[in-house]
């Protein structure tokens, strides 16, 4: 069974461009990066898209389908009625480099900015040593597959382009938290958080939750609990009274 599906598709590069309307074959089965494809294959060779496994695992082919941020190969071409048009526009929240794809260099530089995982001084390589029950809560974030539509999605860099220095977003606000609840790790993530990190800007809207193709708890478990852990020290009588000694 196939159909003719209708597509609209942003075509355009850093100096601007425009959404283009297009007749694609779609057959049952398919994904929107399979008719994307065929797109490619049959109309517009010169059409940029970034792609890789095909299965949800590499975080490559990220976009806005619907105005909805999703992984084109994770879309069913059966979630839309055959006579709907399907837009598919680039992440907004990053420069667009050609047609669907942007560039995600911002994400990598907020990487950078979180520092590694930090054993104690007394602990050398070979000696680490930690219950499974310590590190339970931490796996849920190791599923993130890295392709930043919780980037894309959070309102506080999306909306705003001035808050893309001094907030980290919630992909790598998760990663702190991960790093906070690591039982050997000793550097001092809290005070980072909010400083460095800016998890202050996070209202805990939940969007980035929503979008998360692994379906990780990203504001339930990684931002709410950092934001409270961030906020009992803060208010904890003897850490004030300690940095009041401090700075005298
Ligand atoms: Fe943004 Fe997620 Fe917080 S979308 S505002 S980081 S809950």
């Amino acid at each position: 069974m196939s159909y003719k599906g209708k597509f609209r598709v942003w075509r355009g590069d850093s100096e601007g461009g425009e959404l283009k309307d297009y007749e694609v074959e779609v057959n049952e089965g398919e994904v929107v990066l399979d008719v994307i494809h065929r797109l490619q294959a049959t109309q517009t060779p010169d059409m940029a898209v970034r792609w890789n496994c095909k299965a949800g695992k590499c975080g490559s082919c990220s976009a806005e389908i619907n105005g909805m941020p999703k992984l084109m190969c994770m879309c069913r071409m059966n979630t839309f009625a055959e006579d709907e048009v399907v837009t598919v526009t680039p992440m907004r929240t990053f420069p667009v480099i050609r047609d669907l794809v942007t560039d995600v260099s911002f994400n990598y530089q907020k990487a950078r900015e979180v520092p590694a995982f930090k054993p104690p001084a007394d602990l050398k390589p070979g000696e680490y040593r930690m219950q499974q029950v310590d590190v339970e809560r931490s796996q849920e974030f190791r599923k993130c597959i890295e392709c930043f539509l919780c980037q894309d999605t959070c309102h506080v860099i999306r909306d705003h382009e001035e808050n893309k220095e001094s907030f980290s977003g919630p992909r790598f606000l998760m990663r702190v938290a991960e790093l906070d609840m690591h039982p050997l790790d000793a550097a001092d993530r809290q005070h980072a958080a909010q400083e460095q990190h800016g998890l202050g800007f996070c209202n805990i809207t939940k969007c980035c939750t929503e979008v998360c193709p692994e379906h990780i708890k990203i504001t339930d478990n990684a931002l709410i609990p950092m934001k409270e852990r961030v906020v009992d020290r803060k208010y904890d009588p003897l850490v004030w009274l300690g940095n009041k000694i401090r700075r005298r």
